[in-house]
């Protein structure tokens, strides 16, 4: 495993020594001296050990926000200085592509191409985009009394958490930080306990762009530890989350005795829904995509796949033949295109699933199972899965799973397409595939969710806003919107 791409010799030094976490521009051990490992999943050996963070560490970076901040070496710094440095951050991330790629595929499993060429480049592209704003957030001049003049200024939150799940890893870290740079907040970043890598080794690209010290500080650890922390500290001003709906009510509980804002996304349970009149075959890759790109493991997945009664065995039929042919395996070989799963526990997690769905009578047309052919077995591979016989009520068709699997279900006609898509508590996205564009329109106003891709799936832009409906969280990333998130306006009024 891992020998078809030879490493970055960068890489062999990130993952052979333990890691610190970045504290107040230096970068220190955790204050218990504790650390935790960081495994790969594709053979299930350790990677590197990491400094696990926890309370004491989390104050010490809040406090080193909160300082950066109140000094103002950031938000005050001239607005071109900053995008300055984004656009540095940015030509760093390009220049190291292949060693961020190789790290973010040994720490999470994911094919080294969609590292190389999805992941890596999103990362830049969103600190690049959000440094083209830093210059262009404007506040207003109202129109008031004119015995006064009044204007609203829009400033930073202040001290923001940004906690960020395993499933892309830097990316996510791009999404929290770009913005919230860009609108002159300071940070204290939580990367995921399964993929600490990226964060960390951004961080040190981070100084060398010249984020001044305290401005991000990254703190590697637990939930339950370190992302507890951070949610209860009343220095923060803002907790940015990213992560399971479990967690995310937590959140919303946890905050609410400081009264920080909350930005959250999510899980999903999205609807992808063809119809007869679809282009089959693009239909097919739009599933494919939508159900199997990084295992699975995306939010947005289209998990519940609504196929029109007549089309319905014949489109499962061939869903299930492509998937059969797509190459699981090392994420370093080129041809793979479904890797591991990202921990043992999701496997536990996955699989469970797969037995649940079968006892409720849904039957796999392919996979169903953990893969454990040669080579394979000691790491986290669950078979591509395409189940048939599923009902929108089945534990299968409710829950996020989270893993490559997919549930085919029937449908009778456009307004039961909707009422059976609606028919969630989650509202992060969804799918229509068909040649008719009155009914491409009326559908995706009546699904309740906040993205709907048109004869497409997972398309992703920064320039365009992503957030969830319901149960999915509130707040949207990406694109202006975002700006929202990390900026509060103030009204000054002046007595002329
Ligand atoms: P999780 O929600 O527990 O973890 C996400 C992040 O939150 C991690 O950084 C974790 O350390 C942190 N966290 C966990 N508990 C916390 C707490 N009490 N306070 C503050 N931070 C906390 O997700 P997990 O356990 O890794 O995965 C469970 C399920 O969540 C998955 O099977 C999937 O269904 C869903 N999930 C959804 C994601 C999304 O992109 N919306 C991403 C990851 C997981
Ligand atoms: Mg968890």
């Amino acid at each position: 495993m891992g020998a078809a791409v030879k490493l970055e010799s960068s890489v062999e030094r990130f993952v052979g020594a333990p890691r610190k976490m970045l504290i107040d521009g230096k970068w220190v051990e955790a204050a218990s001296g504790k650390t935790f490992e960081t495994p790969n999943p594709a053979t299930g050996q350790v990677l590197a050990r990491v400094a696990a963070g926890d309370a004491e560490d989390v104050d010490r970076a809040v406090r080193a926000a909160r300082r950066a901040f109140d000094e103002g070496s950031w938000a005050r710094m001239a607005p071109a200085q900053r995008e300055g440095i984004l656009l540095r951050i940015a030509d760093l991330i390009e220049k190291h592509a292949d060693e961020l790629a190789q790290l973010e595929t040994l720490d999470n499993g994911k094919p080294f191409t969609e590292s190389r060429h999805v992941d890596i480049p999103a990362a830049a592209g969103t600190f690049r985009y959000y440094a083209g704003w830093i210059t262009k957030i404007y506040g207003e001049t109202n129109p008031s009394d004119p015995a006064f003049f009044n204007f609203t200024l829009r400033e930073p939150v202040g001290v923001c958490g940004q906690i960020i799940p395993w499933n892309f890893p830097l990316l996510m870290c791009a999404w929290k930080l770009g913005p919230s740079l860009a609108c002159g907040n300071t940070s204290i970043l939580k990367p995921a306990e399964q993929t600490p890598l990226t964060a960390l080794r951004l961080g040190e690209l981070l100084l060398e762009a010249g984020v001044p010290p305290g401005v991000v500080n990254i703190v590697p650890g637990f939930g339950e530890t370190a992302g507890a922390a951070l949610v209860r500290h009343p220095m923060v001003d803002k907790i940015a989350f990213t992560g399971s709906t479990e967690v995310g009510k937590e959140i919303h509980r946890e905050t609410a005795a400081t009264l920080k804002r909350v930005s959250l996304e999510l899980g999903g349970k999205s609807p992808n829904i063809v119809f007869s009149d679809a282009d089959t075959d693009a239909a097919v890759q739009g599933a494919l995509l939508g159900v199997f790109f990084n295992a699975g493991q995306v939010c947005c997945a289209g998990t519940r796949l609504f196929v029109e009664q007549k089309l319905h065995d014949k489109f499962a039929e061939k869903l299930a033949q492509t998937a059969g042919g797509m190459q699981q395996g090392d994420p370093f070989d080129p041809a793979t295109r479904v890797g591991p799963l990202v921990s043992k526990e999701q496997l536990d997690r996955v699989t469970g699933y797969l037995a649940a769905g079968k006892k409720e009578g849904a039957k796999p047309l392919i996979g169903g199972e953990r893969n454990t052919e040669k080579g394979l077995e000691k790491g986290w591979f669950v078979k591509p899965t395409v189940f048939t016989g599923v009902k929108n009520d089945m534990k299968i068709a409710r829950e996020e799973i989270f893993g490559p699997v997919v549930s085919v279900i029937p449908f009778k006609d456009e307004n039961d397409a909707v009422l059976q898509g609606n028919a969630t508590n989650y509202g992060l996205a969804a799918g229509v595939w068909t040649r008719d564009v009155s009914k491409a329109h009326r559908v995706a106003r009546a699904i309740r969710a906040g993205t709907v891709w048109v004869n497409c799936y997972n398309v992703f832009d920064v320039v365009s806003p992503f957030g969830g409906y319901k149960q999915s969280g509130y707040g949207r990333e990406l694109s202006s919107y975002a700006l929202d998130l990390y900026t509060q306006a103030k009204s000054v009024w002046i007595k002329v």
